[in-house]
């Protein structure tokens, strides 16, 4: 289940990379933006999936599902400020900081490929 978990992340990035280089050309991202909020709904099931799957859930998971969450609402704001015309400088920095702590936390914890090992 990690590897579908990391499988939907990877697809989420790379559907916002396609939606920010169109978004810099000023081209229509209806159909992508749509492609990429259905794969939030794998985001979501694979990562509760895994939640669920511990045996007691420990207090860092529910952090991380929170994280989890906030991230995928993260994603919508860069897109979604940026179709508005504001400025997505801040936002972006926010995007990265809780992006990195995320990776960092999906692969210390105990399921899954354990990088520290
Ligand atoms: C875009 C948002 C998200 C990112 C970038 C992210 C990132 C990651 C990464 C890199 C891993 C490690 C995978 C591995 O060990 O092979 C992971 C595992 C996990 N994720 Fe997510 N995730 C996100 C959303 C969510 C959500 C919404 C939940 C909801 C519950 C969630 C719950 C989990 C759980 C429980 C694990 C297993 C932790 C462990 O290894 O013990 N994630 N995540």
């Amino acid at each position: 289940m990690t590897h579908a978990h990391l499988t939907t992340l990877v697809l989420a990035l790379i559907f916002l990379i396609i939606i920010a280089v169109l978004q810099n050309k000023g081209k229509n991202i209806k159909i992508w933006h749509m492609i990429l909020r259905t794969n939030y709904i794998l985001v979501m099931v694979t990562g509760f999936i895994l939640f669920f799957t511990s045996y007691s859930i420990p207090l860092s998971y529910y952090f991380k599902a929170i994280l989890g969450i906030l991230m995928i609402g993260l994603f919508e704001m860069v897109i979604v400020r940026k179709q508005n015309g504001k400025p997505t400088d801040l936002l972006w920095i926010a995007f990265s900081i809780v992006f990195v702590v995320l990776f960092v936390l999906g692969f210390t914890l105990p399921q899954g490929i354990d990088l520290l090992k």
